[in-house]
C-alpha cells in the first residue's frame, strides 16, 4: 500500500519515539532475573506496528500538545498491548508459535516465562505512568490515566474481550455477541489510546473529545475486523503470523459470520464514520485521517 508521504514521516517518527522509550524502560537482559528481562524485551521490542502509540501521538497532534508529554501514555498503552499478545499466544489461549515474524514467546522462551513476561509488561505499564518524568502531566491528570489503562486493561476492558472471545471459539454466535467481544478485546486499548493523550493534553474536558472518542470506537472496531480479514486472506510471510489459524480453530470472526466481502465493507463504512466523526477537525487531525485509512489498507 501507498501512504501519504507526509503520514509516513509521522509514522517513522512515532515509531522511532516508542521504540526508544520503551527500550529505556525496559530493564535490561542483564539485569537478575534475566530470563525474564529477556523475555520482555523480546516481546515488547519485536517488529510491531505500534498502531496504538502511533494514535496516542496523532490525537496528541489534534489536540496540539507536544509529542513529549505523550511518551508515557504511547508506552503504557504498548506495553500492554504487548503482554496481551505473549498471553493471546499462549497454548491455553490461541496456541500460536509465530508472532511479529518470529517465534512465540512461549516457544522462543518457555511457557512459564511467557506468562510472568506478560505479568510484569502490564505491571510496568502503570509504573510508567505513575513515575515517568514529564513534568506536562498534572498528577491528578496521572492517577485519571492509571484509572483509564487499568478499565481498558481489566476484566471489562480487552481481558474480559479475551474471555469472551475464548467462551465464543467453537460456538455460533450472533452479530452483537461478535462485535462485544471485539469492541472489548481490541477496542478497548484503542479507545484508551485516545483517552490517555486527551489527558496528557490536559484536555480531559475539551469539547472535541466526544468526537475524538467516537473516532477511537469506529477504527478499533475496524482493526480487528480487518485483523480477521487478514488472517483469511493475507500470506504467512507477510502477516508475520500463521494465515487462517482463525478458521482452523474455529474462531469467532467477523469473515466467518457474515462472508469476506460484508466483513471488508464494515471495516470500510466504519473508516468511514469515523473519518466523519474527525471532519471540523482541521488541518491538526490529518494524521488521525491517514491513520484509520492506514488500519483498514494494511496489509499485517
Ligand atoms: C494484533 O495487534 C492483535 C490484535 C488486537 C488484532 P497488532 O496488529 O497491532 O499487532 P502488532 O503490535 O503490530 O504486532
Ligand atoms: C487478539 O486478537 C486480541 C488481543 C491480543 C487482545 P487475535 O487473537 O485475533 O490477535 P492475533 O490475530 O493473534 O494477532
Ligand atoms: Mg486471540
Ligand atoms: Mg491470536
Ligand atoms: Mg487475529
Amino acid at each position: 500500500m501507498t501512504l501519504d508521504p507526509a503520514f509516513q514521516v509521522f509514522l517513522g517518527d512515532c515509531r522511532v519515539r516508542v521504540e526508544q522509550a520503551l527500550d529505556h524502560w525496559l530493564p535490561v537482559e542483564t539485569t537478575q532475573p534475566r530470563r525474564l528481562h529477556a523475555a520482555m524485551r523480546y516481546a515488547a521490542l519485536g517488529e510491531g506496528k505500534r498502531v496504538r502509540p502511533v494514535l496516542v501521538y496523532a490525537t496528541g497532534r489534534a489536540l496540539g500538545v507536544e509529542p513529549a508529554c505523550l511518551d508515557a501514555a504511547a508506552c503504557a498503552v504498548e506495553l500492554i498491548h504487548a503482554y496481551s499478545l505473549v498471553h493471546d499466544d499462549l497454548p491455553a489461549m490461541d496456541d500460536d508459535q509465530l508472532r511479529r515474524g518470529r517465534p512465540t514467546c512461549h516457544v522462543a522462551f518457555d511457557e512459564a516465562t511467557a506468562i510472568l513476561a506478560g505479568d510484569a509488561l502490564q505491571t510496568l505499564a502503570f509504573r510508567l505512568l505513575c513515575e515517568a518524568d514529564d513534568l506536562c502531566i498534572a498528577a491528578a491528570d496521572r492517577l485519571r490515566m492509571v484509572d483509564v489503562l487499568a478499565q481498558a486493561s481489566g476484566s471489562r476492558g480487552m481481558a474480559g474481550g479475551q474471555a469472551l472471545d475464548m467462551e465464543a471459539t467453537g460456538q455460533d454466535i450472533d452479530l452483537a455477541r461478535l462485535e462485544n467481544l471485539h469492541i472489548h478485546k481490541t477496542g478497548a486499548l484503542i479507545l484508551a489510546s485516545v483517552r490517555l493523550a486527551a489527558l496528557a493534553a490536559g484536555a480531559a474536558d475539551d469539547e472535541r473529545l466526544p468526537r475524538l472518542e467516537r473516532y477511537a470506537k469506529c477504527i478499533g472496531l475496524a482493526f480487528q475486523v480487518h485483523d480477521d480479514v487478514l488472517d483469511v486472506e493475507g500470506s504467512t510471510a507477510e502477516l508475520g503470523k500463521t494465515k487462517g489459524k482463525d478458521a482452523a480453530t474455529h474462531k469467532a470472526t467477523y469473515p466467518a459470520l457474515i462472508g469476506l466481502d460484508a466483513a471488508r465493507d464494515m471495516a470500510r463504512r466504519l473508516t468511514a464514520e469515523a473519518l466523519d466523526s474527525l471532519e471540523p477537525l482541521g488541518e491538526a487531525a490529518e494524521p488521525m485521517r491517514q491513520l484509520a485509512n492506514y488500519i483498514v489498507r494494511r496489509k499485517h
